[in-house]
């Protein structure tokens, strides 16, 4: 979402004339985009934005803005703080950023609106050109909805986004027809919960009913369009209707962001995330059933309050059962406002720190033996960097595939079939197989 939206603002300063500077030192507009998931990325805002502070007394004409969620969540804390940095422009006022630069009264913008709904202005039409030194990216982001209204107890998107909306379905269908016809092949359909999608607000021109797993139909549907990705997946909305779509869709790719967060029944009803490790564990059989090549991934959280030795083995236990491709996992951080913050029982660092370590550890086992699996067969691969140094493309199930120099040019895009010669944890290798499309 964070990509997307530093996309966003990249297309809009480009209309206003702005350029991308080649170094920071060169910029007149220095544009921070922040994460507030975890303590850590506030902290290094910070961190970053005192490093500015003497280059700003030097050139004291050089703008300093900051964007995002930690924005959004701190708004003028920020300039209090930080004197030097003239804007902090929040989740939903990005989009005025040009008009707010204009005015240099402006310092805070970081209103949410309940029922804010993502402008217009992001047609594919006036993105800007890419420099000559990139090739035009065969993949792209599409947002889909935006907000978040599942307030999980740990996280702090419902406040940092606001509540859930999802886009006009046409919109969305207009914008990815624009960018096939401009050569993209992979779309990533993004939202903090897809599976929601239509069910807060009408997405049709009619009201009619439309669910994600219409969506993804209808967006299999457009001619050219090579692959079909989307993140993320709540447990809990994810529909027999869309793992359908696994089933019958060859363009949706066989792979699954599914976050689960922990094993632990009693730690997901503290959670507040409303399913049970059971059904969890049945999505993923079903999954594995609709699409048996299928690779699930996921996002756990360690030492979440309360969360005692007996909870952490069941988490451990359940990613034996699940057996995931691969994950994500984070010590569990106390964020401002969200429920967890007031519950007792806060894990200790080193409690976690050794949480996290046992559970990387035994998941970086699990995806070398599924990465090892693949050695030998052949699979295709979206080439996303064609430089000779770096050929490296994607498969369908989301592993990153290291090209073994060819003479063969390939372009970014292009779909190429490997026969895998190496298997990491994160990457495989691989060297181009006889017949390649
Ligand atoms: N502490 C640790 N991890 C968190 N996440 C979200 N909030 C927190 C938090 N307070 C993790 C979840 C989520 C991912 C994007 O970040 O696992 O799925
Ligand atoms: Fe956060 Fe839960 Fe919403 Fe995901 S579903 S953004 S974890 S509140």
């Amino acid at each position: 979402m964070n990509v997307r939206d530093s996309e966003i603002v990249a297309q809009l300063l480009t209309q206003q004339g702005y350029r991308p500077a080649p170094e920071i030192s060169e910029a007149n507009l220095i544009v921070l985009n922040t994460c507030a998931i975890r303590a850590k990325a506030e902290q290094k805002m910070f961190s970053f934005l005192g490093s500015l502070r003497t280059h700003k007394e030097k050139h004291p004409d050089v703008k300093i803005c900051v964007l995002g969620c930690v924005a959004q969540q701190l708004g003028d804390t920020i300039t209090k703080r930080m004197a030097h940095v003239d804007l902090v422009v929040g989740t939903q006022q990005l989009y005025q950023l040009p008009s707010l630069l204009e005015d240099p009264r402006n310092r805070v913008a970081v209103e949410l609106l309940e029922d804010f709904a993502i402008p217009e202005i992001v047609s594919p039409e006036t993105e800007p050109d890419h420099p000559s030194t990139q090739p035009p990216s065969a993949s792209r982001f599409v947002t889909i909805m935006q907000g978040c209204n599942n307030f999980c107890a740990y996280c702090v998107v419902p406040y940092t986004r606001g509540r859930e909306q999802s886009r006009a379905k046409e919109d969305i269908i207009d914008e990815i027809e624009q960018h096939v016809a401009r050569g993209v092949k992979e779309i990533t359909l993004l939202g903090q919960n897809v599976n929601s999608y239509g069910s807060t607000n009408p997405v049709t021109a009619d009201g009619s009913p439309y669910s994600f797993a219409h969506l993804v139909r209808d967006v299999a549907k457009i001619p050219g369009l090579r692959r079909i990705r989307f993140t993320t997946s709540h447990p809990k909305d994810l529909s027999p209707e869309l793992i359908q779509c696994f089933a019958e869709l060859p363009t949706l790719c066989p792979h699954l962001h599914l976050p689960v967060q922990s094993g632990s029944n009693r730690i997901l009803t503290l959670m507040n995330r409303r399913y049970r490790r059971e059904a969890y564990l049945a999505l993923v059989e079903t999954l594995k059933i609709a699409r048996p090549d299928i690779a699930i991934t996921t996002d756990i959280i360690v030492g979440f309050p309360g969360e005692t030795e007996t909870d952490f083995a069941d988490t451990m236990a359940l990613l034996e059962s699940a057996r995931f491709h691969g994950s994500f996992s984070f010590k569990y951080s106390d964020r401002a406002g969200t429920s967890a913050q007031s519950m007792p029982d806060k894990v200790e660092e080193t409690i976690k720190a050794e949480r996290l370590r046992t559970f990387q550890h035994r998941q970086e086992k699990i995806s070398l033996e599924h990465n090892q699996k693949y050695i030998d067969h052949i699979v295709e691969v979206m080439v996303e960097s064609s430089r000779q140094d770096s050929l490296m493309g994607r498969t369908g199930t989301n592993h990153i595939v290291h090209i073994a120099p060819t003479d063969t040019q390939f372009s970014p895009g292009e779909l190429v079939n490997l026969r895998i010669t190496h298997a990491g944890p994160h990457a495989l290798r691989g060297a181009v197989a006889p017949a390649h499309s």
